[in-house]
């Protein structure tokens, strides 16, 4: 998407909120061809396809920034059908003067353009708009910190649209390290020897049932003159059958996305570094598949992890928390962290709990968990925080081992994320179980269908604003 402070082109969409009876809408509404419902059109264009058309965008009191960003984005796709990639906006001034919901008439804009082609033969040809505003000089400054950061977004989606027999451990790796090369991000690449020097054998308990190896990735951006720095971790598993403790085909099929939390990582980074935004940020990827194997667990193993924590594996699919504990302990005693927040499509507790579309949040430290609400309400990523009772610690104690992997009993995006506070030492923690938001089988508002790339306006707000 490109943003022209000159208007190139004799096509104008008036955005309006139902009710507007300016210029030519009054005689629209009195024949009842337009009154500006959502999403609803009215072209009037010739045959050249110059001309104007009305866009409506629904009551001017119930708009907000998560709204905007929708109806932009179908406006966008409206506009592909149309075949008009050229377009002079005019934006009604409540939403022109909110600094929050000026910067979404681009994000919604700009998210309509995302497609994922890679394997397609004829490939759909990219859609690209040009798009000038009226008092452009408002509007430009929005608009370069939204290219950045909707960039952000579709690199997540491409990393998590990715196939298993493409991207894993260690192709991941290596196209992490691509993309941030000639950057102020440096990536560090662990292979499964280093790994094991480390001591992570939660990790690689895990790892093992694989034929391609794990790789810890460690991305630092450092801007600031300091040590310190915010530790973002996401959950890396490239594939996930379930292990031993097999998935259905139904229930496997989309574990591609299964890396979607660590996707968000690198979107996130991407998108602070391109903006240049001066803050020291870590983020870690602890990336491996579960497979079936002769070396793999098996449900009731114990086994250990970094910390020394024993745990008792009585779900070879709880997998993920095994990765993480291992990540967030290295993010708590060998990196300078100062808060840590992880990002893990963790459990389908997390979809039953709160539906399809909404994060769910954990959390040891209500000013952060604060913070991160307050970023994802302004990155339009829907998240609700979970409580944690000493109920709960309850559940996640092992019989045999120190800590279970999986409880029974239900409250299991709560238990799973406390399994991972153990963890992180005491730091100021978030957890964001993304299982349901980071990939959907069909368009939604203003996503597309397979992956989102969720998280990454979340963790770009929460770090930009601080
Ligand atoms: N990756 C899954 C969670 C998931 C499910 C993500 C559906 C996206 C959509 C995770 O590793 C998993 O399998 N969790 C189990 C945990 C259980 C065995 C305690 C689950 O949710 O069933
Ligand atoms: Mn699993
Ligand atoms: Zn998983």
């Amino acid at each position: 998407m490109k943003f022209s402070k000159e208007q190139l082109t004799a096509v104008t969409v008036h955005t309006v909120f139902e009710g507007d009876q300016s210029g030519d809408l009054q005689q629209l509404h009195n024949r009842k061809l337009f009154s500006g419902k959502p999403n609803t059109t009215y072209a009037m264009l010739n045959v050249s396809g110059e001309g104007t058309i009305y866009y409506g965008l629904g009551k001017e009191d119930e708009i907000n920034p998560y709204l905007t960003t929708t109806y932009f984005h179908h406006l966008g796709k409206y506009l592909e059908k149309m075949n008009l990639p050229n377009v002079h906006l005019t934006i009604p001034s409540k939403i022109q003067e909110d600094s929050e919901m000026k910067a979404k008439v681009f994000e919604g804009l700009y998210q309509a353009e995302y497609k994922y082609n890679e394997f397609k033969k004829s490939k759909k040809e990219a859609f690209e708009l040009t798009v000038s505003v009226e008092r452009p000089d408002d509007m430009e400054a929005s608009f370069i910190t939204v290219e950045h950061v909707v960039k952000g977004a579709f690199v997540a989606r491409d990393f998590v649209n990715q196939p298993s027999n493409q991207l894993y451990p260690e192709t991941y790796a290596a196209q992490i390290v691509d993309l941030f090369k000639d950057t102020n991000v440096s990536v560090e690449v662990y292979d499964e020897k280093q790994i094991e020097e480390l001591g992570m054998e939660a990790f690689l308990t895990v790892a093992k049932g694989s034929n391609r190896a794990p790789r810890l990735i460690v991305m630092k951006y450092m801007p600031l003159d300091q040590e310190e720095h915010i530790t973002i971790v996401g959950k890396g598993m490239t594939y996930d059958s379930g292990g031993y403790a097999i998935k259905s085909t139904a229930g496997m099929v989309n574990m591609k996305s299964d890396m979607a939390g660590s996707a968000a990582v690198v979107g996130a980074l991407y998108a602070l570094e391109k903006v240049g935004v001066q803050q020291n940020v870590v983020g870690v990827i602890a990336a491996a598949e579960n497979m079936i194997d002769g070396k793999a667990m098996k449900n009731g193993d114990i086994i250990g992890s970094m910390k020394g924590t024993t745990i008792e594996v009585n779900n070879t699919d709880a997998e993920g928390r095994l990765t993480l504990a291992d990540a967030i302990y290295y993010a708590a005693t060998e990196l300078k962290s100062t808060e840590i927040v992880d990002l893990a499509t963790l459990t389908g507790a997390a979809i039953a709990a709160l539906g399809p579309n909404t994060t769910a949040m954990i959390s040891n430290n209500d000013d952060l968990a604060d913070a991160v609400l307050d970023a994802s309400e302004k990155g339009c990523e829907p998240t609700h925080r979970l409580p944690a009772f000493p109920s709960h610690y309850k559940m996640i104690k092992g019989q045999f081992g120190e800590l279970n992997n999986a409880p029974k009993g239900g409250g299991g995006a709560i238990t799973a994320g406390i399994f991972l506070e153990h963890f992180a030492e005491g730091l100021p923690w978030v957890h964001l179980d993304i299982a349901g938001p980071s990939f959907g089988g069909k368009p939604f508002d203003y996503l597309p269908a397979g992956a989102s790339g969720t998280g990454v306006k979340t963790l770009y707000r929460w770090i930009a604003a601080k």
